[in-house]
């Protein structure tokens, strides 16, 4: 049976890459899918995801757009990553679908209580909507199986020396939730590191006899310029289709359980997570599980292949 999910984004040129997989395969259903400020302003991420979604002819996925700021403090913006418009490159187009009049956290609400069975929440950008939606209503965590979310990591960050983007963008948000008791997975930065769209993977995307293919190997284009210029990384780490990817096959990721934090107050580690993967704090549960090992072939092969079976629903714009 496919897996209910609804996802949490900010697109974002990886987060493009997770919408296209979501749809294309047949062992997600996606629920929904909600908004939230981070790679750019939320309007240009609501604007990114409606054109993905018409990209795939997948008009029929409710969209809602979320938060413009976090919970607490400034927005930080990913446009230093992902361009002008937080999706640049290839043109797509125009959206063939209308926003939703109701905020992300109503429709995530709407769509966790209606839903027969619990739904797996699956959160790419801040955690501000999920975060938000916990807060005010907490008796809504039955309803959910899991989230499962792209941000953090066991060691280092980029948006700063030890924080990841996302989990700097809102760590109260992540705070709210890693002690809300929902079951809690992390794919952070140690994980997606191993997830890099080399030369030969944008190749394939490039010998796809469709747009979607041609598109995704048009996004790696500028992801991968912002990488080399920012991070000096050769090929660029395709972040968020991983937690996707965990979803469809349960070998594509190994995991560890471990006590699971996030610095609120550090001077300079604010954002930062901190995984007790050798247990330095014996006085602490487990909250959660961390993704530490990527099968990035296995990966490569079943993101190509979804991306391969999506086709070309719509004309180049
Ligand atoms: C995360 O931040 C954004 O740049 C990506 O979309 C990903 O979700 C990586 O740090
Ligand atoms: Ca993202």
């Amino acid at each position: 049976m496919a897996v209910p999910i609804v996802l949490d984004c900010d697109p974002g040129h990886d987060d493009a890459v997770a919408l296209l997989l979501a749809v294309g395969s047949p062992q997600i259903d996606l629920l929904a899918v909600t908004t939230c400020f981070g790679n750019c302003p939320v309007s240009d991420a609501t604007r990114n995801a409606l054109r993905v979604l018409t990209l795939a002819g997948a008009t029929q996925v409710p969209v809602a757009e979320g938060a413009a700021g976090p919970l607490v403090g400034e927005a930080a913006l990913g446009n230093y990553v992902h361009g002008r418009t937080g999706l640049d490159g290839p043109d797509l187009p125009e959206p063939a679908q209308s926003l939703l009049p109701e905020t992300a956290v109503e429709l995530l609400a709407r769509t966790l209580r209606e839903h027969p069975e619990p739904v797996t929440v699956v959160v790419t950008g801040p955690m501000t909507n999920v975060g938000q939606l916990l807060r005010d209503e907490p008796e809504i965590a039955e309803h959910i199986a899991e989230v499962i979310f792209m941000g953090g990591g066991t060691q280092g960050g980029n948006h700063t020396p030890t924080a990841e983007f996302n989990t700097y963008a809102d760590p109260e948000a992540l705070d709210i939730v890693l002690s809300s008791g929902v079951p809690v997975r992390m794919v952070g930065l140690n994980l997606t590191h191993q997830a890099l769209a080399t030369p030969e993977v944008v190749e394939r995307m490039a010998a796809m006899e469709h747009l979607i293919g041609r598109t995704c190997a048009g996004w790696m284009g500028f992801f991968g310029s912002s990488y080399r210029d920012v991070w000096e990384f050769e090929a660029p780490p395709v972040h968020d289709p991983c937690t996707i990817a965990a979803l469809i096959d349960p070998d594509v990721i190994e995991w560890r359980e471990v006590f699971l934090a996030v610095e609120l107050d550090g001077t300079w580690t604010r954002g930062t997570t901190v995984a007790d993967l050798f247990h330095r704090y014996p006085d602490r549960e487990p909250n959660a599980k961390v993704a530490v090992r990527l099968d990035a072939e296995r990966y490569w092969d079943l993101v190509l292949g979804a991306l391969d079976t999506l086709g070309a629903p719509v004309e180049a714009p």
